[in-house]
């Protein structure tokens, strides 16, 4: 990593100067490691906007110009040209696989889906109407009684291919546990994303037959959610992982993390946000005049981003899916209708434009998870089966960093200074 310059800070009269790291697409870092050691400052970023955790090469993000890219791949060429087990197979290996690689990988998923028969009793466990989201981050951390995990490599890749493959089925049964109905295996004669949709919706009455825009689709936001850099639950895989815990451990708590509704649960929100105009009765314009009221505190769901400030470029792909998928299912309801009212109405109203707020990926996948029939509380665990990938990328990559060390921030301590302990009796009442 190149150190060209460094930087100078005085404090106190005392001076520091700060290696300045600078990245392979010239965005640059200070590197404090040394601050505490040299004059007993720390820096203080609640939130850590404005801190790097670690150096990574897997994801970059330019949030001005709207880009994404996985190992230096444009996601819309993703999104085009591959499916999610490659970009899986990228984002773990660094390169694109062989068409023998890509073969063997997805052999070796398809054949390693089924789970421990005895999940079958820990699912049934769970109170009849469980949300699927605990049970599924339950059941993951559960891997390492039921399988064997270490920090061994081929361990460790062992763990990896069952993650990945066995996730869908988790997922699956997570949601049938939900609704009471009999868990259902999986098939290997299906593609990653119509296994799962087998699997969430056949019933031993009933065979699913997939449809293949819904699969493509599916497929399509998998690949969209694979990663997305140091985020609040890839933050937490790799805080986890780096006190040495075992990689299901780590994942685990990347899917609680992921739960909360300012992180996977936005897109939630859109379908909340679509159902409650369309219970009271309100059009679309009124909506979106209420979401420029500050006074209302009424905000308009799927719009707006923290990162990308032009556009966010998943959401580029996933409205043509959007479309697509809409008109191949030849869907039509209120709350679609009103989703592209309010899309369009806000794309040209002076309020969103000079704020740069546009449609971003939750907008569209919420309303594409409604139009193919996953029910809401599903759709979280839809966005950690996506971001499986990633979360294993960034777990592998933080165990191999010769820099690596446990994840310890510090903090600026506002309590009480040192008093002395006062006995029971002599405190009042
Ligand atoms: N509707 C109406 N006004 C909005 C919206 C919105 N969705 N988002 C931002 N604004 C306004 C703010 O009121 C503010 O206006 P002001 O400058 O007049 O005070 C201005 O735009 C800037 O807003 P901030 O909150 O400062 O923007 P920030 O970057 O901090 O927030 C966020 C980004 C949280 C995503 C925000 O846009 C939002 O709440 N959006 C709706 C929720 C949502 O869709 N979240 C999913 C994000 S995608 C993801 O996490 C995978």
């Amino acid at each position: 990593m190149p150190q060209t310059a460094s930087a100078h800070l005085e404090i106190d009269g005392q001076s520091v100067d700060l290696p300045i790291i600078t990245g392979s697409e010239d965005e640059v870092g200070l590197d404090i490691s040394s601050l505490r050691s040299q004059t007993r400052a720390i820096t203080f970023d609640p939130g850590f906007g404005n801190s790097g955790s670690c150096r990574s090469s897997i994801t970059y993000i330019d949030g001005e110009k709207g880009i994404l890219r996985y190992r230096g791949y444009p996601i819309e060429q993703l999104a085009d040209h591959s499916n999610y087990l490659e970009s899986a197979m990228l984002l773990l290996n660094g390169e694109l696989p062989s068409p023998a690689e890509l073969t063997a990988f997805t052999d070796n998923i398809t054949t390693h889906t089924m789970l421990h028969e005895n999940f079958r009793g820990f699912f049934g466990s769970f109170p009849r109407d469980a949300h699927p989201m605990p049970i599924t981050a339950a059941t993951v951390g559960s891997m390492s009684a039921f399988y064997e995990s270490s920090e061994s490599t081929p361990i460790l890749q062992q763990s990896v291919i069952r993650l990945i493959a066995k996730y869908p089925t988790i997922a699956a049964w997570a949601y049938k546990q939900s609704i009471g109905q009999p868990f259902i295996y999986p098939r290997n004669d299906l593609d990653y994303a119509s296994n799962f949709l087998h699997m969430m919706f056949a019933t031993p009455c009933e065979e699913y037959v997939v449809n293949p825009v819904v699969s493509k689709a599916l497929d399509l936001l998998l690949i969209l959610h694979a990663d997305h850099e140091q985020n609040c639950s890839t933050s937490t895989v790799r805080m986890v992982g780096s006190s040495q815990a075992n990689i299901f451990a780590a994942i685990s708590a990347g899917i609680s993390a992921l739960w909360g509704p300012l992180h996977g649960g936005a897109n939630q929100k859109v379908i909340e946000m679509l159902d409650a105009i369309a219970n009271q009765g309100q059009t679309a314009e009124q909506f979106v005049a209420a979401a420029k009221d500050k006074n209302s505190g009424v905000r308009l769901m799927g719009f707006g981003h923290r990162v990308y400030k032009s556009f966010d470029p998943r959401a580029k792909v996933l409205k043509q899916a959007c479309d697509r998928v809409i008109r191949a299912l030849g869907i039509s309801s209120r709350q679609l209708e009103i989703a592209m009212e309010l899309e369009e109405i806000a794309m040209r109203d002076e309020y969103f434009i000079s704020r740069n707020l546009y449609p971003n990926v939750d907008f569209y996948s919420g309303v594409i998870y409604k139009a193919i029939g996953i029910p809401v509380n599903m759709f979280t665990v839809m966005f950690a089966m996506g971001r499986m990938a990633g979360w294993i990328a960034q777990y592998i990559e933080m165990r191999d960093d010769p820099d690596g060390r446990i994840g310890r921030p510090r903090q600026i301590y506002t309590g009480a200074t040192e008093r002395a302990y006062v006995a029971l009796d002599q405190r009042s009442a």
